[in-house]
């Protein structure tokens, strides 16, 4: 594999796994500030971020060696608005600078499993940038958000309110690979 597309996977890894364990803590956070619905979308987009830590992981199996994950985070947990932002914040930055140039490179590279792995979390991140939106907008009027039940693709990591479709319309999987946070 070209060395930069190899580098910005192990960096991506390391951005998604640590996205998934924040969500996870802020889901705690929101719970005690009686905001369940605040916690589940934490909680669902916490697994979607698992899922594409592992799509980037898997394109990394012929890796053999330790290897230093450079990755953008957001530190300090606050209460659920606080934490909201950071989670605003780092969505914006993956879908502004991070994926967009880790796609090009791969693109460039002709690294096609790493491409694919890139742009289904591209797009999945703009899906969670509008839901924390969202999210956010209910917290600062003092309310919890009004949530459908939250669908994530087990494949891919596309998260959707609502019902599962048919088909992933990121990846094309079967429905029953969508996991329901309801
Ligand atoms: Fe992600
Ligand atoms: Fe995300
Ligand atoms: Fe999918």
């Amino acid at each position: 594999m070209k060395i930069m597309t190899e580098q910005n996977l192990i960096n991506a890894f390391g951005g998604e796994s640590q996205a998934s364990m924040r969500y996870r803590l802020f889901a705690v956070i929101a719970g005690k500030e009686k905001l369940p619905n605040v916690a589940r979308l934490f909680q669902a987009v916490a697994y979607a971020e698992y899922v594409h830590a592992g799509d980037h992981y898997k394109e990394l199996r012929h890796l053999n060696e330790g290897r230093v994950a450079n990755s953008m985070a957001a530190f300090g947990p606050g209460d659920s608005r606080k934490n909201l932002g950071h989670a605003i914040g780092g969505e914006t930055f993956e879908i502004e600078e991070m994926y967009p140039a880790y796609l090009e490179v791969a693109r460039m590279q002709e690294e096609k499993g790493a491409e694919r792995s890139f742009r289904w979390a591209y797009e999945t991140e703009q899906m969670h940038k509008a839901l924390f939106e969202k999210a956010m907008a209910a917290v600062e009027g003092d309310r919890d958000v009004e949530l459908g039940p939250v669908h994530v693709c087990d494949i891919c990591g596309c998260t959707i309110e609502g019902n599962a479709p048919d088909y992933c319309p990121l990846c094309g999987a079967k429905k029953n690979h969508f996991v329901a946070f309801e």
